[in-house]
């Protein structure tokens, strides 16, 4: 692994000037940032030695380096879902790459469905800290001590000063975002009523695939992370309606500007 690792960054080191300390996951919700950034290389993920192979046809991924605003950044066009049939080494790949490059804070975005009363569809959703009930954990066997420790702690998993500048941000611009802790299930299936239910009275407040084992694999290296979810469907007792991908898409781009401003915005501002 650590050899893999190593490979890959290099690769990358040959292929990129200037290396970035900040890294985004373009999750559902926030494709339309690429178009402000100031972009200097685009890598496909077919060119880079040992990263996962894409799935889905006409989805091949691509790691995209620039600017943005006035931080270097690297960005991950397209990430690896463990409901693919990836194994949570090769969904969580990228962000041991990301560490061996150098980058020091992961932002990463997402869509999810809602469990909190309060919410409604096409808030954007800070996640203050999650729920792991991935049914394999992408840190089990042997630990590279290089890469961190056995027993991470994970207090502050969400990073709390920039959840306070991401909360600046949106008062700043007039946006409305709520708070709450993002349930990471393996799906594909969308949740039964009763799934829905028992997610919020563990202390759920939105559900979703992805964004829980690249958070766990980056606080694992001592990065510090910051991560927003589009509420694109309601899971609420007593309303729960049908969801498809398409709704899912279809709220996802109708809150894309206000995402999109948001990650702009504090990514510009953060301190490195
Ligand atoms: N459940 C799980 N994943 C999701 C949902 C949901 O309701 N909405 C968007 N991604």
């Amino acid at each position: 692994m650590l050899e893999k690792i190593k490979e890959t960054a290099e690769y990358i080191k040959s292929r990129v000037n200037e290396l970035p300390k900040t890294a985004i996951i373009l999750g559902t919700g926030l494709g339309e940032l690429v178009n402000h950034i100031e972009i200097s290389t685009v890598i496909p993920y077919s060119e880079i030695p040992n990263f996962p192979v894409s799935t889905v046809e006409g989805h091949s991924g691509k790691l995209i380096f620039g600017k943005l605003g006035n931080k270097l950044i690297m960005a991950m066009q397209g990430r690896f879902h463990f409901y693919e049939g990836y194994c949570m080494q090769q969904v969580t790949f990228p962000v041991r790459v990301m560490k061996a490059l150098g980058v020091k804070t992961l932002f990463v975005s997402n869509a999810s469905g809602g469990m909190n009363p309060d919410f409604r569809i096409g808030d954007l959703m800070i996640i203050t800290d999650h729920i792991n009930l991935f049914p394999e954990h992408p840190l089990r066997g042997k630990n590279y001590e290089e890469l961190g420790p056995r027993f991470p702690e994970m207090s502050e998993a969400y990073s709390q000063r920039l959840i306070a500048d991401a909360k600046k941000v949106a008062a700043e611009n007039g946006i409305r975002v709520v708070e709450g802790v993002y349930v990471g299930t393996q799906g594909p299936t969308f949740e039964t009523p009763a799934e829905y239910r028992y997610f919020h009275r563990i202390g759920g407040d939105a559900v979703g695939m992805s964004t829980v084992p690249e958070v766990i694999v980056a606080r694992h290296g001592g990065m510090e992370v910051f991560g927003i979810s589009v509420i694109t469907d309601l899971g609420v007792e007593g309303i729960v309606e049908k969801v498809s991908h398409e709704e899912v898409q279809k709220a996802a781009s109708a809150a894309e500007p206000k995402m999109t401003l948001i990650m702009k915005e504090l990514i510009n501002q953060f301190k490195e």
